[in-house]
């Protein structure tokens, strides 16, 4: 694979939850693969007061605890740290951006590093637009010594309007080209093998729609709670930490049109048609369709787990909703009619994001005697994690009669013994120091996924009466989100960490 050219990484909100958890182990694994540049150089930039060696260590820790390599071989953490610098910066002072200048002139001469420069936005969103501003006004975004990438994380503003600014803002100040919006669900291998299910087997495309499809279910379940990023999180709330996005993105590529070519707008103008396609849901419908819910103290294994209003950086009387869960259907030939369950949350029983294909019963049920539970058929793409693909069907229990019982047949990533799956942020951060925008999102995709979930914000804003419901560490959500799923008996799928076993609490 190609080595990317020299260049320098300056990362803004460095000493946050991103940087530890995904970028920097992120980074440390394209080394290991030696598909850095050979020259590279990271500047961390905050508002916290902490020296380069601090940083550097921190940064060091972050692999040791982060890093997902299989067999890690930690012996060249401080080599690669070596390369890491931080800059304090008050984020509204143009002078301080001219510093930052200086560091990064400096930074280059000293390792012998050309003009190329990624910026990368890992703060919370609404500093997005004064730093990208103050980037370009310090004369930071122009590129006659090399390119100069800016790397907007999710969420892509905070609503519609901020959106709509946002990239305003940013298309008066960089080339679009130059603008690489992350989701990094789109990064994630198991996301990506979304397209390759649907479109390289010839079996899936004559079911994947209105007649044979009963409903399609996605949850993206983690356990953890939100840990250090209360300051964050509180102002962002789930709807638009994970739904806007990373949900919204996995709707649109498992309800999606094939497209004409790998090409990204390709794919991109298929998944803007999902978005366009997606039914409002009415301000006054936002009640029965989008069961909201925020954690409380319960135990987990035997220990006390704090509820989210007591997290650090959390207001005592917050509101913001860490789960969701909601219903809505896609107006176009292929989806009318066919319900879409989707839910997310934190602290609930494990970590697992998967797509869940409900197909239609057959239309006369002629075996009556069942083993155990019939779930019917249904195709489960495993995201994360034992990620793979499950299909769930019925056949006869051997022995006298006509008993059905419902089986598994799985496929296992991880049985692929001499395959790495690289994590999301790996491939992501690799793909920016080439340019390749492939799997980033577009202006016109954000702005309508925002638009779709305009009309709940606005719910939640002026309808104080609409419950943020609570439930217990450690649980799959408020009761009140069963309710959601139509037809009598049925539920959401409670899975678990292993792709094939289900319905049992197996964390917990
Ligand atoms: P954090 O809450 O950890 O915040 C990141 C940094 O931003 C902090 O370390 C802090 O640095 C600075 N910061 C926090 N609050 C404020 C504030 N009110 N004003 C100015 N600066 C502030 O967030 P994350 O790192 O988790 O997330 C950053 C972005 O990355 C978010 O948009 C999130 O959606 C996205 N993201 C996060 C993922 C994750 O797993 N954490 C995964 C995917 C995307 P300092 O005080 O030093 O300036
Ligand atoms: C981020 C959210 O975008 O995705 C976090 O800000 C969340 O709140 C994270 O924890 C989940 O990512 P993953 O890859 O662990 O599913």
């Amino acid at each position: 694979m190609e080595k990317p050219n020299d260049l320098i990484l300056v990362i803004f909100g460095a000493s946050g939850d991103l940087t530890s958890r995904k970028l920097i182990p992120a980074l440390y694994s394209l080394s290991n693969q030696n598909l850095m540049p050979e020259k590279f150089a990271l500047l961390g930039v905050g508002r916290s007061e902490i020296s380069s060696t601090e940083f550097r260590e921190k940064m060091a820790n972050a692999i040791r605890t982060f890093s997902d390599e299989k067999d890690p071989d930690f012996s060249h953490i401080t080599g690669f740290t070596e390369y890491f610098e931080y800059q304090r910066i008050d984020y509204i002072s143009p002078p301080d951006y001219k510093e930052l200048g200086r560091v990064i002139q400096n930074l280059c001469q000293k390792h012998g590093i050309g003009g190329n420069i990624i910026f990368y936005m890992a703060t919370p969103p609404s500093l997005y637009e004064t730093i990208s501003t103050n980037l370009a006004e310090a004369g930071l975004g122009i590129q006659s010594d090399g390119f100069k990438h800016f790397i907007i994380e999710k969420p892509f503003g905070y609503d519609l309007e901020s959106a709509r600014r946002l990239n305003k803002t940013l298309h008066g100040l960089v080339q679009e080209d130059q603008i690489f919006r992350i989701d990094h669900y789109l990064g994630k291998e198991t996301v990506q093998n979304l397209l390759v299910t649907r479109f390289a087997n010839g079996i899936f495309e004559p079911l994947w729609n209105r007649n044979y499809v009963h409903r399609i279910e996605i949850t993206s379940a983690e356990s953890i709670g939100v840990e250090d990023r209360g300051g964050y999180y509180d102002g962002s709330g789930a709807l638009r930490d994970m739904v806007q996005n990373h949900l919204l993105q996995m709707v649109g590529l498992t309800a999606m049109e094939p497209p004409s070519s790998l090409e990204a707008d390709a794919i991109r103008n298929e998944v803007l048609k999902v978005f366009q396609s997606l039914q409002p849901i009415k301000e006054e419908d936002v009640e029965k369709q989008v069961i909201r819910g925020q954690y409380t103290p319960s135990k987990i294994r035997g220990e006390c787990v704090t509820g989210y209003r007591y997290e650090k950086d959390v207001d005592v009387h917050s509101r913001t909703e860490t789960y969701v869960a909601m219903k809505f259907f896609i107006d176009n030939w292929r989806w009318g009619g066919v319900p879409f369950y989707i839910r997310t949350g934190k602290r609930l029983p494990t970590r697992v994001t998967e797509v869940v294909i409900h197909f239609k019963q057959t239309p006369h049920h002629l075996f009556k005697r069942v083993v155990g539970k019939l779930t019917g058929n249904q195709l489960i793409i495993r995201i994360q994690p034992d990620e793979g693909i499950l299909l769930k069907f019925d056949m006869k229990e051997p022995g006298a009669g006509f008993n059905v019982k419902n089986v598994n047949m799985d496929f296992h990533y991880k049985d692929l013994a001499d395959v790495r799956v690289p994590s999301a942020y790996e491939r992501l951060l690799y793909d920016v120091m080439l340019g390749d925008s492939t799997l980033f999102s577009r202006d016109d995709e954000v702005e309508t996924a925002w638009k779709f979930i305009e009309p709940i914000q606005r719910a939640w804003k002026n309808n104080p009466a609409i419950k943020v419901y609570g439930y217990p560490a450690g649980t799959w959500g408020p009761e009140p989100s069963n309710d959601l799923i139509e037809g009598e008996g049925l539920t959401w799928r409670y899975p678990c960490k292993n792709m094939a076993d289900e319905e049992l609490y197996c964390e917990l």
